[in-house]
């Protein structure tokens, strides 16, 4: 097959040829088996959305399957972050989510996840089960030194561990004691590094490296994957020593902009996001501004720009890249409002073109299910993310994780750690 980084259906095609013959691939995608061929030789090249009905297929498959690694998934929202692992052939054999919603929606799109823990403050780490890989999006919270001053008091040493208690990074920490998995991968707000004054931060890495865990960090912005601003930190931990660069990730050639996700009126309409009208598709318009909304909206806007700070109400068009999706685009959707036209209120963006806009699922491709309402969709794909770059990082981590011999650490002099700073490797 041609080397396209950019085309998700061909790992997912090499992944799928490792279990199915080409005729199997063939009939479980509904194609002709010369087309795979034609596929595999590269004489043409796979619609993308390929990758995704192979990965249905694939977990429908009740053949028993060699996985290459098993990981766990941990506050795992609706599987972002699985999604990217999965892909590489692994194996989830462990999901803890605690809301009933995005458990739904996680459900919904694999299948196979019929036991998911909830509460992970209530699960004892030797009931998790080894793994090889821990993957976590976890909430940020500071860290208290009560516990830590009661220890000095009674003359005991600490350690950056310690601190941890009473956190959820605390419940990582006791998963990772007791399991010891070859690696990690956790995602967390750019903010993270400077929480607490930099304290939270400290800590985490601190006990990360505590525990034997070489750490690599680096903040990420999805942008050069989708059209959206969103800066995320990730900590990629090995423990044995690897050399890994998080900042020479593959990007695809082409910077995708707005329009590449947005409705358009030649695709087939999907209630309740948009439905036919005279033979083209057309977004609802429950999701256009009402006059009242945009009214208070712009009011908010101009009297904060009056005061010199900045307010968050903004416009894109087709060939912007947007502001970060949140958690909170349910409100009042002012990060992300798409232009309609002259006399015509802005909208909100639709929940599949949030899909889209987190990497869920490609324009065209089949598409990802969202059973829950809008409110619910909002937040879960504000607390994502971008599936694209969790791919990428996936296609250098998992290597490393299968022969990490294949990969040894670079010798790094004193200049270079200085320059390195973004990406702090212990
Ligand atoms: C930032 S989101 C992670 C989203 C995820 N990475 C994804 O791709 O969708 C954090 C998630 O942790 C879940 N969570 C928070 N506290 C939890 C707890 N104590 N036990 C289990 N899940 C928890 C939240 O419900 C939320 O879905």
């Amino acid at each position: 097959m041609s080397p396209s980084e950019e085309n998700p259906a061909i790992p997912a095609i090499e992944h799928a040829l490792r279990y199915w013959t080409q005729e199997e691939l063939a009939d479980r995608v509904g194609r002709q088996a010369r087309t795979v061929r034609r596929w595999i030789s590269g004489e043409s090249s796979p619609p993308s959305y390929i990758a995704e009905t192979i990965r249905r297929e694939l977990a429908r498959d009740e053949r028993p399957r060699q996985p290459d690694f098993t990981f766990i998934d941990l506050f795992a929202g609706i599987g972002g972050i699985r999604r990217g692992f999965e892909e590489m052939n692994g194996r989830c054999v462990f999901t803890s989510e605690w809301d009933s919603h995005a458990v739904k929606t996680y459900k919904a799109n694999y299948p196979d996840a019929d036991d998911i823990a909830g509460d992970i403050t209530q699960i004892a780490p030797s009931d998790v089960g080894p793994h090889d890989l821990l993957l976590a999006g976890f909430p940020c919270q500071p860290f208290s030194l009560a516990g830590v001053s009661k220890k000095n008091s009674l003359g005991r040493a600490h350690g950056f561990l310690d601190k941890t208690q009473g956190t959820l990074f605390f419940n990582i920490v006791n998963i990772l004691k007791e399991h010891r998995p070859k690696a990690f991968l956790l995602e967390n707000v750019k903010n993270l590094r400077s929480h607490d004054q930099g304290r939270t931060f400290e800590v985490i890495m601190g006990s990360l490296r505590e525990l034997g865990y070489q750490v690599h960090s680096q903040l990420i912005d999805a942008t050069p994957w989708v059209p959206q601003r969103r800066e995320r930190i990730y900590l990629a931990g090995f423990r044995q020593p690897v050399d890994l660069d998080l900042q020479q990730l593959t990007k695809p050639a082409r910077q995708p902009v707005l329009g590449d996700i947005l409705h358009c009126a030649e695709e087939n309409a999907e209630e309740p996001y948009t439905f036919a009208m005279n033979g083209v598709t057309v977004v609802n318009p429950r999701y256009t501004l009402s006059d009242h909304l945009w009214r208070y909206l712009q009011d908010y806007a101009a009297k904060h720009r009056a005061k010199g700070n900045g307010f968050g109400c903004s416009v894109f068009g087709p060939e912007d890249v947007t502001r970060t999706l949140s958690a909170r685009y349910h409100k009042d959707g002012s990060e992300i409002l798409i232009a309609q036209g002259r006399g015509k209120n802005p909208r909100r963006l639709t929940p599949r073109e949030c899909a889209r806009l987190m990497g869920f699922d490609a324009t065209g491709a089949q598409p990802m299910k969202i059973p829950v309402s809008d409110t619910q969709a909002y937040r879960q794909f504000g607390n994502s993310v971008a599936v694209p770059v969790v791919r990428a990082i996936a296609k250098v981590m998992v290597p490393r994780i299968l022969c990490p011999e294949k990969y040894p650490p670079r010798e790094v002099n004193e200049s270079q750690t200085k320059l390195s700073l973004g990406n702090a490797a212990a």
